[in-house]
């Protein structure tokens, strides 16, 4: 990998209001060229506005931000020919296939050699076996794969997902999860948004926690974890075992409640304990 520890994406004192409510209340960040950072906070924290301001489809009302260099209130043409984004709901056309999809993409983007270029994707993204179905037949997981693998198109030096696995089943996750792992790989920066702390557990080599509008944590996953307080204990919860409920039952309603029981046999299940 080719880490010139290069900034992709830097954010100072943004800042964005809707009406009177405060959407971001100055937001610093920077990721470095080829890795993942993902913006941690639950809904409404403000990451979907700061994913549109980094990819110049919101102005700020304060502040600046600068992606692969340029800056998104100048030089907003060249901040999107260097980016791609995509969103919590998957853009891919149900209609056509897997490689069809591929294919319209680059024809889009108007890059040679479409045919290959989808066959490579769809192999990247383990959609081979599923390239000729329609997509309305994928499952979840496929479906944002595929689109993840249609904004790679063109290679875009910096990817936005916003929220990619929101509303996917674990197995799903787990497919989104490793697809963007594979990309990070090849060198291309991710900036990904997230309600989970498994998910950027998982992805990110840094992670920034938003809280309504500002970062209050920013750093690796081990720093993030030094800001814990030790623990000293730790207690892990024992699951019951079907004996452990039989006698709890047993101990419990004893022989008054069931007529059944012998006197004999109560007091054993209670010693058993
Ligand atoms: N276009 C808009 N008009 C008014 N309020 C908005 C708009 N977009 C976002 N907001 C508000 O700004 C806050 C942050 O929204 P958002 O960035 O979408 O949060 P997140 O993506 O973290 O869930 C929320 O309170 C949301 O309701
Ligand atoms: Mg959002």
């Amino acid at each position: 990998m080719t880490n010139t520890s290069a900034l992709a994406i830097s954010a100072h004192a943004v800042r964005k209001s809707f009406g009177d409510h405060v959407a971001l209340d100055g937001v610093d960040l920077t990721v470095t060229e080829g890795t993942i950072f993902a913006l941690l906070g639950p809904n409404g924290a403000g990451k979907t506005t700061v994913v549109k301001i980094l990819s110049t489809l919101l102005k700020t009302d304060a502040g600046t931000a600068t992606v692969n260099g340029f800056d998104v209130a100048t030089h907003p043409a060249d901040v999107r020919e260097s980016i791609s984004l995509t969103g919590q709901f998957a853009a891919v056309d149900e209609i056509l296939t897997g490689r069809e999809n591929l294919i319209l993409m680059a024809r889009l983007r108007r890059v040679k050699d479409a045919g290959q270029i989808a066959d490579d994707l769809l192999a990247r993204f383990q959609l081979t076996d599923a390239a000729r179905r329609r997509v309305a037949t994928y499952s979840g997981g496929m479906r944002r794969r595929l689109d993840i693998a249609m904004s790679l198109i063109g290679n875009p030096p910096v990817i936005f997902l916003d929220e990619p696995t929101t509303g996917l089943d674990p197995q799903g996750r787990i497919e989104v999860w490793n697809s963007i792992k594979e990309l990070a790989g090849q060198g291309t920066t991710v900036l990904l948004t997230t309600q989970y702390l498994d998910e950027a557990e998982q992805l990110a080599d840094r992670i920034a926690i938003l809280h309504q509008g500002r970062i209050i944590a920013n750093g690796t996953l081990a720093e993030l974890k030094q800001l814990l307080p030790p623990a000293k204990v730790e207690y892990v919860e024992k699951q019951p075992t079907l004996e452990d409920v039989f006698l709890a039952i047993v101990g419990a309603t004893g022989t008054d409640s069931d007529p059944a029981m012998t006197a004999a046999s109560a007091p054993t299940s209670k010693e058993q304990r």
